[in-house]
């Protein structure tokens, strides 16, 4: 019984190495690869970590010690997403995703304005975070590995008017982006299709 047990868990964990490993780094026509999995997630994270890291800083005043740290950390990271979005739009490009799957056309027509706005979004956010931060004319310090200067001219009250539109911006990607994981949840729990799994590496490739 035991023995039988285990040759099928081996079985199951072989399966899902297969699934998870052999999968191509580009997108085909019905999956996708690891490229665009891992952009996908890498971004969702840091966005989701940065949004209370955000409203955190907020609340912090000159004397906090973690003054010193928040703002950085949060300046950092936000940096490097906007690198992993131009590398995320380039790969877009020169990739194609995997053909929508069946469903009605006005589904596939709403997942693709979400879609549409998580990037119009995103690139509002970080685009008013730099402007925020560089205000005053100072670069951004990248986790101590490089600067991202600021640009040569400013606008009147740049750092209010940029850090209103951070935290609508902000604000208005994390609603659309809970919306955008609710409708994944229901393509994976009601409609019982591949929508989630094929962004999880986790369906298998057709051969
Ligand atoms: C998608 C990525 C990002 C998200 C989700 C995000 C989110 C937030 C949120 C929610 C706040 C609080 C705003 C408020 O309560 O008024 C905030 C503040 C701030 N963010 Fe971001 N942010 C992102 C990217 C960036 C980037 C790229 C930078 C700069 C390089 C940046 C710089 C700042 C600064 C300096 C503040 C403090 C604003 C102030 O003191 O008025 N953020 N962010
Ligand atoms: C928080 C920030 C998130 C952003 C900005 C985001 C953005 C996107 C975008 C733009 C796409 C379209 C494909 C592409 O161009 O790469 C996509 C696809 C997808 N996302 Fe997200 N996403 C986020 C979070 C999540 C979460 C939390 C889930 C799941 C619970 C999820 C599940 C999916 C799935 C399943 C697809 C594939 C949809 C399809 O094949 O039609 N995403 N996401």
């Amino acid at each position: 019984m035991n023995i039988q047990c285990d040759a099928a868990n081996n079985h199951q964990v072989g399966y899902l190495q297969s699934m998870v490993f052999h999968r191509k780094l580009i997108n085909d026509q019905s999956s996708y690869g690891w490229g665009h999995i891992l952009l996908h997630w890498l971004i969702a994270f840091a966005i989701i970590g940065l949004y209370p890291l955000g409203l955190y800083i907020e609340t912090l005043d000159y004397y906090d010690p973690a003054y010193r740290t928040i703002p950085y950390w949060h300046k950092s990271i936000g940096a490097l997403i906007i690198f992993a979005l131009v590398f995320r739009v380039l790969w877009r490009v020169l990739n194609k995703p995997p053909a929508p799957l069946p469903q009605p056309e006005r589904m596939k027509q709403l997942a693709k304005l979400a879609h549409l706005m998580l990037y119009a979004l995103l690139i509002l956010t970080l685009v008013s975070g730099y402007l925020i931060s560089t205000a005053d004319g100072r670069s951004i310090e990248v986790f101590s590995w490089f600067n991202i200067p600021a640009l040569p001219f400013a606008f009147d009250n740049q750092e209010d008017i940029a850090g209103e539109i951070h935290f609508f911006a902000a604000t208005a990607l994390i609603s659309i982006s809970s919306l955008h994981a609710l409708a994944a949840l229901k393509h994976h729990f009601i409609d019982k299709d591949t929508t989630l799994t094929r962004m999880l590496a986790l369906h298998e490739d057709p051969q």
